[in-house]
């Protein structure tokens, strides 16, 4: 049969577990409204232990195990003990959904997991930024030439649409500039402060919440917006930089007094990522804290929330708002690419 049937998870964590409640909740909505059905047969987590069953997993009786002792292992049924690559390799799942931690600055081990799985013809899912700001264009080939799927909505704004937005709605529009809040974390501080919260309780929030990089200094340091910034430069606007090439600097600079008297001047601080395409081809991104009047649209996304704008020849601007980040916000990033892949093998 030519679809996604079997699943597997490396990394389950926040977007993991994420992902597997929502996959719970919705399974007999996804058979009957959209025809795809599924077993998740194993799942791999550098932390938790790792199980495979050919004839898949109990996903209820799994979560609850965890929430009890933190284990998988724990998990009466089962082959204990694989870790990712056998996981991805060795297993019979056709569609591997990668979530283990996002390295900004190597890519691993989720670069390593992603070309494990295209070498053996598996499908691939994923939101970890690292891979594709690192690597975009050389996985998508191998994964083209395998006849594999590799899809990472994800990656920008969590489960808002804002990358097929890009790549497949606004696809022969001329996007000339892309500009917005792209982290949630630090958006979520910097309005948490305006209310008056101090900024260690803010950033403490945003981890629980799970809107934080497992090592937040990449959001409030700015390097999470940064490797978004480059996969909108390469993957919408076809460019090939790196991040070295892009000026960044993040919110941590930023104390409780600038953001009282920003509010005087009628003013907000938001930390703001952009890139511009120039009439020769190249591409200039950044990556700063600015001061954006109150009535600018983007002074008014809190929280959370992030917003993309689309700046385009033929449409002006198009803008997107949507959760940034979040458990069931990045968790269902990947069940859109799911029902993305399914649909094409489908149709
Ligand atoms: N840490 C990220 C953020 C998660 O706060 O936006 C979503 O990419």
């Amino acid at each position: 049969m030519k679809d996604i049937t079997r699943i597997c998870f490396i990394g389950w964590g926040v977007v993991g577990q994420g992902l597997t409640e929502i996959l719970l909740e919705q399974k007999s909505e996804l058979k009957n409204r959209y025809g795809f059905q599924f077993k998740v047969v194993a799942i791999a987590d550098k932390v938790k232990g790792s199980v495979y069953d050919e004839n898949g997993l109990d996903l209820a009786k799994l979560l609850k195990i965890v929430k009890e002792t933190g284990k998988i292992n724990d998990y009466p049924e089962g082959i204990k003990g694989w870790d990712s690559i056998k996981t991805i390799t060795e297993s019979n799942a056709n569609l591997v959904v990668e979530a283990s931690w996002t390295d900004i600055n190597t890519g691993e081990p989720a670069i390593s997991h992603v070309k494990a799985a295209i070498k053996c013809y598996k499908h691939v899912v994923m939101t970890n930024k690292g891979p594709i700001a690192l690597a975009a264009k050389d996985l998508l080939k191998m994964a083209e030439k395998n006849g594999v799927q590799l899809k990472f909505e994800g990656t920008v704004l969590s489960g808002t649409p804002a990358i097929s937005l890009g790549l497949n709605n606004l696809a022969g529009s001329k996007i000339t500039k892309i500009m917005g809040i792209v982290n949630g974390t630090t958006n979520y501080i910097l309005s948490e402060m305006e209310k008056g919260l101090e900024y260690e309780t803010a950033l403490k929030q945003a981890q629980q919440l799970g809107y934080a990089e497992a090592d937040p200094t990449a959001d409030v340091e700015g390097y999470d917006a940064l490797g978004k910034v480059v996969i909108l430069s390469n993957v919408i606007l076809g460019a090939n930089i790196t991040k070295d090439q892009v000026p960044c600097k993040g919110i941590t600079k930023i104390t409780s007094k600038d953001i009282e008297e920003a509010k005087k001047e009628g003013k907000r601080w938001k930390l703001i990522a952009g890139v511009e395409l120039k009439d020769d081809g190249s591409v200039e991104a950044f990556v700063k804290p600015q001061k954006i009047p109150l009535d600018h649209p983007l002074a008014s996304v809190g929280g959370p929330i992030n917003a993309l704008t689309y700046t385009t020849k033929y449409l002006g601007d198009i803008t997107i708002v949507g959760p940034g980040a979040g458990r069931e916000a990045t968790g269902y990033a990947l069940l859109t690419d799911i029902l993305d892949i399914h649909r094409s093998l489908t149709k």
